[in-house]
């Protein structure tokens, strides 16, 4: 049996954030992960970050690699029925956003992670969640065939949608709500040069695309699909001739084809459970919410949570206080279903919904025309997508 302050499930970047707020502030912790570390990287992930969660990388001193290769976007491109429009973040907020992959900040926090000596557990087998009503919690779990416990203070359930912590919560201590979007996207990651200086997230009566990048020689490419395709029917040739179809003029002209380094279709859905707190354990990240990808607000949302639960478990061991812990959840929430929101807006304004009327489609266009003639539209899209406040 061992014994920390925090025990943190989940070693993404919800996790290895949390894990290294909490060593800054001197509060021990260790964190557990199913899989390997190596697994984990293989994720790909969106890779747009907003300032505040580089705020946050910042003061864990894990951004170096991304204020030198990430790329500051000041704008993003809309391109409806082949006719872009720009949104200049820059001039509507003030604000940029950085474009750097959630796999690069991963390596980035594992890298700290490891300097600061702190344990991290990888394939940390049958993770499970005991005496949170308790002053001390226990997390049991297996390594290397033995039994292992740890006792702690407090848990933070930073291990994804699937994964244990929300799943040791009772049913009915938890509201949830949810919806499931009637089409997945399809990526492909590309060493080819982007076709845009900026992102275009596109509108056409063929389906949503998107064209992404990881740096000036890396492109991420993203096309709506059924949820009945299946990946090998989608050969490289394939993906590159539907996403053309749906892209306009100028750019399909400068759009670089090569062959995929990773492909995979990946289903949409807005989730939310609340409380992100039962008794001693907290809920950070994806363990709680889901947003579709549009907008690229998942790791921003993981990074506003682990935010607010370092400085509250901060406040109590350093006062004594549970103010803090105590409004969390509510805090935290606050900020989650303003994305969630936003994040169900984007994907409604730009998706081919196959269920959607004429009066629906009109509807989607008229929007797009408000967004593009109006400055305080494209400034509550533009504030939005920089980032409300942390
Ligand atoms: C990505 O680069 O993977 C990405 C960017 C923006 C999004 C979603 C995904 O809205």
């Amino acid at each position: 049996m061992t014994r920390t302050q925090v025990a943190i499930i989940g070693a993404g970047p919800a996790g290895l954030l949390l894990g290294q707020l909490l060593d800054k502030q001197g509060i021990d912790n260790v964190i557990l992960e199913r899989q390997t570390g190596a697994y984990v990287l293989g994720r790909i992930r969106a890779g747009i970050i907003e300032q505040g969660t580089v705020g946050l990388l910042d003061s864990v001193g894990a951004s170096a690699r991304l204020h030198a290769e990430g790329l500051v976007h000041d704008g993003a491109q809309v391109s409806v029925d082949g006719t872009r429009h720009r949104i200049d973040f820059r001039a509507l907020t003030g604000r940029a956003v950085t474009v750097y992959g959630q796999t690069e900040i991963t390596r980035d926090l594992m890298k700290v992670r490891a300097d600061s000596g702190r344990a991290t557990v990888y394939e940390a087998r049958d993770v499970s969640l005991h005496d949170l009503d308790s002053a001390t919690p226990i997390v049991r779990y297996e390594k290397d065939g033995a039994r292992q416990e740890i006792a702690c203070d407090y848990i933070a359930g930073c291990d994804g949608f699937h994964a244990v912590s929300r799943q040791a919560i009772p049913l009915n201590k938890l509201t949830t709500h949810e919806r499931i979007y009637p089409f997945g996207w399809l990526g492909l990651l590309s060493e080819t040069k982007p076709v845009s200086d900026e992102l275009i997230y596109v509108r056409h009566e063929r389906g949503f695309a998107l064209c992404s990048m990881r740096s000036p020689t890396r492109s991420r490419y993203y096309i709506q699909c059924s949820l009945a395709d299946s990946i090998d029917a989608w050969p490289d040739s394939r993906f590159w001739d539907e996403l053309a179809l749906r892209l306009d003029s100028d750019a399909r002209r400068n759009l670089v084809t090569g062959p995929s380094i990773e492909k995979s279709i990946a289903p949409l859905r807005s989730f939310v459970a609340e409380p992100m707190r039962y008794h001693r354990l907290f809920l950070a990240g994806d363990a709680a919410h889901i947003v579709p990808p549009t907008g690229a607000k998942g790791l921003n949302l993981a990074a506003s949570d682990v935010g607010y639960l370092s400085a509250a478990l901060a406040e109590f061991y350093r006062t004594g206080s549970t103010r803090g812990l105590d409004t969390y959840s509510e805090r935290a929430l606050r900020r989650v279903w303003l994305a969630e929101r936003f994040s169900w807006w984007m994907t409604s304004l730009l998706h081919h919904f196959p269920d959607h009327s004429s009066f629906d489609r009109r509807v989607q266009l008229a929007e797009l025309e408000y967004l593009f003639s109006s400055r305080a539209a494209a400034t509550a899209l533009a504030e939005n997508y920089v980032g409300l406040p942390f």
